[in-house]
């Protein structure tokens, strides 16, 4: 049986009742990951944690050193990995609270070292990605909720932008003429970094506030805050369900 891979991010820097086996700091040709990689036991089941903002949440989105933090994963013989995201909900489905497996993502990231195919030594290949998550790791994500009786959207498209700021309203507006029902900062690289080393990567997202415009009110920190602790406990709930099935 493999290992799942487990990324944390906003409201995840560490993951609840995990047994630390050891941590492990790998050294990838890209640089260092966000930190050691968590090597442990989640409710009698080996996985491979890391938090992609740093454990003390000092790395911004877009000073993630995605490639290798994936590179690292993949080092430790990790192919599937389910990573957390906290997102601002676009869609009136998309409500603070709810927990969503998205299908789809439109990347408006524009500043980052996205691919490991660069060219020279590295080489030119252009993956396939009309879907983007593994719908395998989607449909397990998906049935696992079901039979635990955890609700979640069963699609979605997440928009990821650049950040670290967030959105102004017409930039939703657009976003959503775009399709997307949900905005975050992280899902992009990573996803087609994990397909490029043929990792199996769905995103498990939270939603933690209306994005910007789609409340009467400006976005509140605090707000965001109480709905990360309700994401991340419905996520390691969702976790509980998901590893017996791997
Ligand atoms: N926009 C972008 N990223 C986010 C948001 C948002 O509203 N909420 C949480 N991450």
């Amino acid at each position: 049986m493999s290992r799942l891979g487990i990324i944390g991010g906003s409201g995840l820097t560490q993951l609840e009742s995990l047994e630390i086996v050891r941590r492990e700091m790998v050294r990838t040709p890209y640089g260092e990951p966000s930190g050691p990689l968590i090597i442990g036991k989640l409710d009698g089941h080996e996985v491979v944690f890391l938090a992609r903002h740093g454990y003390g949440h000092t790395i911004p989105p877009h000073k993630i050193n995605y490639r290798a933090n994936i590179w690292a994963f993949k080092e430790l013989g990790i192919t599937k990995i389910v990573a957390a995201a906290a997102v601002g909900g676009i869609r009136d489905d998309m409500a603070p609270g709810k927990l969503a497996v998205p299908n789809q993502l439109i990347d408006y990231t524009y500043q980052r070292e996205s691919s490991y195919f660069d060219g020279g030594d590295s080489g030119v290949e252009h993956i396939d990605f009309t879907y983007p998550y593994s719908q395998r790791l989607r449909e397990i994500l998906i049935s696992a909720a079901e039979v635990a009786g955890i609700e979640v959207a069963k699609e979605g498209v997440y928009g990821v932008t650049e950040g670290p700021r967030l959105e102004t309203a017409a930039e939703v507006n657009k976003f959503e003429g775009d399709g997307c029902t949900m905005v975050g900062m992280t899902a992009m690289p990573e996803a087609a970094l994990a397909r490029e080393l043929g990792l199996d990567y769905v995103t498990c997202a939270f939603v933690v506030n209306w994005a910007a415009g789609r409340s009467d009110t400006i976005i509140d920190m605090k707000d965001i805050e109480k709905y990360m602790l309700v994401g991340s406990k419905q996520l390691r709930q969702l976790l509980a369900a998901v590893l017996p099935l791997l």
